[in-house]
């Protein structure tokens, strides 16, 4: 139920400059999607009266993500006077001036923060008398973070940001997470007093805590128990860190739900993927965007998946695979190649060093060893020879190539497409297909072979060759 009391304001306007990347910091992804997606689906989790998203710093790109994610939420741009309390400010300024709630705002780069902690930080502003409660959290290395400074008697006093710290405040293991509860009518006039006499010169929220305090009121600081919970990510050294805990936990979710997975460290999971119970994952798979995998499928060593579905029962070793439909009971790699709409039917097989695209191979049919099959279609239970090349593009349009079922084509093959061949047919080893081939033909292109008698030892006489030649017997000679 949509909380009518609740504003969630996420700030997402910051230039992320320690990212060092032409990305804006919160559109970097981990476990498959931007860092602020994941702060966005918490505060979708929230259903607040009210969303808004501040964003500046390559606004249009952020935007995008954020109207796609929260159809019914605000985006307000910051406007030049930088800072995370000019950020709120105009935040504020966007709420209908009949709401008289409060406002949850979050750092836009906090991915592992999760509606279970936010809603515990509600309840208890609620409970307390308040003006403001914040989420805390102490660490063992609490550089770059800002620090709760208490008084003597244990109360919060105000935040100092670690570049404005002194030693003394850097000495200091509690740190502000940057997700805060406030009551409206207090953060709205504290807002408009806040300074920029800082380091940055910039309007800190920060402050905020500080200038309640000395006006009298109330500010509670409340310590989440797992520090990975506010995690803000700062640079790529951090994010590194939080994706490998965010997968961490993922694997372990698909472990407890039934999935074998021989090494945790290796093995990558995004969040969209979807795993059914005895699928077995083996080292070095990475099962990326929306994967599907169905029971009884075996997928790795070293394979990569995105965006596949994958059946019962298939083996896919060494693969990577993108966009690609990978049938029960087949059979790929390893060291294949699967590239968008490869189709393997049921029973089907993608061999060793074989590379597909936008083709479908039908039940049973099979293509084991050293091929490039693109724009084909091949039908039932038939076997591509190995070593075989459809020559699908002609330097100006890509061709189909249709192979029928129950075909046997045979080795160091080139289909030049558009080329058909029927049901039923055979191939030659070494064929040129450039005709169709009608159903239940043999199609050969290769003249038959001549054998110049004596040609080495007429014409590369003292060679080992010619000596090996002189000495063989009848039946080592191949006559
Ligand atoms: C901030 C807090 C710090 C806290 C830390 C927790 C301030 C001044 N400091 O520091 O006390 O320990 O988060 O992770 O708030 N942003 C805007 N507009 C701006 C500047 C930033 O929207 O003008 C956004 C950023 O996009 C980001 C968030 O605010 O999502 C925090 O900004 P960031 O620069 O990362 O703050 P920190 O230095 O980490
Ligand atoms: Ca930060």
């Amino acid at each position: 139920m949509t909380d009518s009391r609740l504003a969630i304001v996420i700030l997402a306007a910051g230039q992320g400059t320690r990212m060092k990347s032409e990305t804006p910091k919160l559109l970097h992804t981990l476990a498959g999607i931007p860092i602020v997606s994941h702060v966005l689906a918490t505060a979708r989790e929230m259903d607040a009266a009210y969303t808004v998203a501040v964003v500046r710093h390559e606004r249009d790109r952020l935007a995008e993500v954020i109207e796609e994610q929260l159809p019914g939420g605000m985006i307000v741009d910051q406007d030049e006077i930088p800072g995370t309390g000019r950020a709120v400010e105009q935040a504020v300024a966007a709420l209908p001036l009949d709401f008289a709630g409060e406002v949850l705002v979050v750092n836009g780069d906090v991915p592992l923060l999760d509606a279970d902690t936010l809603t515990s930080l509600i309840e208890s502003h609620r409970a307390g008398s308040s003006s403001a409660t914040l989420l805390s959290a102490v660490l063992d290395d609490p550089t770059g973070y800002g620090r709760i400074v208490r008084d003597a008697g244990g109360r919060l006093d105000r935040i100092v940001e670690h570049r404005d710290a002194t030693a003394a405040e850097l000495a200091l293991s509690e740190i502000n997470a940057g997700v805060y509860l406030f009551g409206l009518a207090e953060l709205r006039d504290t807002l408009a007093s806040l300074g920029t006499e800082n380091s940055q010169g910039e309007k800190y929220l920060t402050d905020v805590v500080g200038l309640l305090r000395a006006a009298g009121s109330e500010v509670a600081a409340v310590p989440v128990e797992d520090p990975w919970l506010v995690a803000g990510i700062n640079d790529r050294a951090q994010l590194s860190e939080a994706a490998a805990k965010l997968n961490a936990l993922i694997v372990r979710g698909w472990q407890l739900a039934g999935v074998t997975v021989q090494d945790p460290a290796t093995t990558w999971i995004d969040l969209k993927a979807t795993i059914a119970n005895d699928v077995e994952l083996l080292p070095g798979t990475q099962i990326r965007g929306a994967t599907v995998i169905a029971t009884g499928a075996v997928v790795g060593p070293d394979t990569t998946l995105l965006d596949c579905e994958v059946g019962e029962r298939a083996v896919v070793k060494r693969t990577d695979a993108t966009l690609s439909v990978i049938g029960a009971d087949t059979s790929v790699g390893p060291f294949a190649y699967l590239r968008p709409n490869t189709i393997l039917d049921a029973g089907g097989k993608i061999g060793t060093f074989v590379e597909t695209k936008n083709s479908t191979i039908g039940a049973g049919s099979k293509v084991p060893h050293l091929s490039y099959i693109g724009d084909t279609t091949v039908g039932t239970g038939s076997n591509v020879g190995a070593g075989t090349i459809t020559a699908n593009y002609d330097g100006v349009n890509k061709n189909k190539t249709i192979v029928g079922s129950h075909v046997r084509t045979g080795s160091h093959n080139v289909f030049v497409a558009p080329v058909r061949i029927g049901d039923g047919a055979y191939t030659g080893a070494g064929t040129v297909v450039r005709k169709d081939i009608p159903s239940g033909a043999l199609g050969i292109s290769v003249a038959p072979q001549r054998n110049l008698e004596g040609w080495v030892v007429d014409n590369r006489p003292g060679t080992d060759a010619a000596t090996a030649a002189q000495d063989s017997t009848p039946e080592q000679s191949g006559d």
